[in-house]
């Protein structure tokens, strides 16, 4: 058999052992295939060509064995490229140039959005943040506030307690972000003026209007000549820049431990502009949050001097505000991790 046919034979060979698997980069690998043996310069047109210079005796042959290379390069193409597109997305997500599948945008929890708005406000009229632990002491809790040693909060019922050894300081989840005023106050000179954003916890039954984590934001500020006029001023601007410049505030006396004298604010209810609807439930107004001048006990169980020094403090229940704001009627919401619920807080950022 002549030279010629041989190196045929050894070509068909060739292309019959090359298997895919062995491929790296597959589709490089098979134009890369097509172009040594199919290409205009590649294997089979030189061999084409030397082919006219065969004795014609040969022809017959010769011409058969150069069919068969041709088409076994053709099929094994055929084969490569059926192979290439079936792994193709195996092959996409396997290059690390590729750009990524495209993923939902997430977006910030509502209670998030609200708290983060909350502490906007107050920072720009110069508070700053405070955080503190949300497992307390019954000092931080409780007697540093000035609460009395028989009051309700105290009792099993609405605090989770975590610790109750025999001679020692009862441990428990805080009930209030009160407590970070108590350690801000013992750390710090006035003045102070801070705002305490937090988790809280209440032995509470899970219903549409009571969960037993929810969140709230402290606000407490101590210096010289800090007056009731400052509190009232601090509010209304927080209750306008909030709910909006035309929001009104009303001061409704009230009692809370930690202050004195203590006051309840309402805002005029946007939802009705305060002709009364079922969201204020006819009243015009909405209760808001629960403030005051803080008690002078508390600075002294706090190690300031309350003849130098007096303050106002505030705190606001994060889900009540987000309630108020985006109209949400059911607590549980919050918790839920429902999509459908989340995904209309989407294009708050
Ligand atoms: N700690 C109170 C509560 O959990 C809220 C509160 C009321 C905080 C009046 C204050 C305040 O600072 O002055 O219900």
């Amino acid at each position: 058999m002549s030279i010629l046919n041989d190196k045929i034979q050894a070509y068909i060979q060739d292309i019959q052992a090359t298997q895919i698997e062995n491929i790296q980069d597959r589709a490089a690998r098979v134009e890369m295939f097509r172009v040594k043996y199919l290409g205009k310069k590649g294997v089979i047109n030189e061999l084409f060509e030397q082919f006219k210079t065969v004795p014609n005796d040969e022809k017959k042959e010769l011409g058969k064995a150069l069919n068969m290379l041709k088409a076994a390069a053709t099929n094994k193409i055929e084969e490569f490229k059926a192979f290439v597109e079936e792994h193709q997305t195996q092959e996409s997500t396997n290059d690390l140039t590729m750009p990524t599948d495209f993923s939902e945008l997430g977006s910030r929890h509502v209670l998030s959005v609200v708290m983060n708005e909350i502490i906007d406000i107050f920072s720009r009229i110069g508070f700053t943040v405070a955080e503190s632990v949300e497992i307390e002491d019954d000092w931080h809790l409780f007697s540093a506030l000035n609460f009395p040693h028989d009051h309700p909060a105290r009792d099993m019922q609405d605090t989770f307690f975590v610790e109750k050894e025999e001679g020692r300081q009862e441990v428990a989840l805080r009930t209030h972000t009160s407590s970070v005023q108590v350690r801000v106050m013992e750390n710090n000179k006035p003045p102070i003026r801070i705002i305490a954003p937090g988790r809280v916890f209440r032995n509470e039954a899970i219903s549409a209007r009571a969960h037993c984590i929810f969140h709230q934001v402290e606000a407490l500020y101590v210096d010289k000549n800090v007056s009731f006029a400052d509190l009232k001023q601090t509010l209304l601007y927080f209750a306008k820049e909030m709910f909006g410049e035309q929001t009104q505030i009303r001061l409704r006396p009230s009692y809370f431990p930690f202050t004195e004298p203590s006051a309840e604010m309402d805002i005029s209810c946007g939802i009705c502009g305060g002709k009364g609807c079922n969201i204020c439930k006819g009243t015009g107004w909405l209760e808001i949050l629960g403030c005051g001048m803080v008690d002078p006990n508390v600075l002294k169980a706090c190690g300031i001097d309350p003849n130098e020094y007096t303050g106002f403090a505030l705190g606001m229940g994060v889900e009540r505000m987000a309630m108020l704001k985006y109209q949400v009627r059911d607590l549980r919401l919050y918790f839920e991790n429902d999509l459908r619920f989340l995904k209309q807080f989407d294009s708050i950022v």
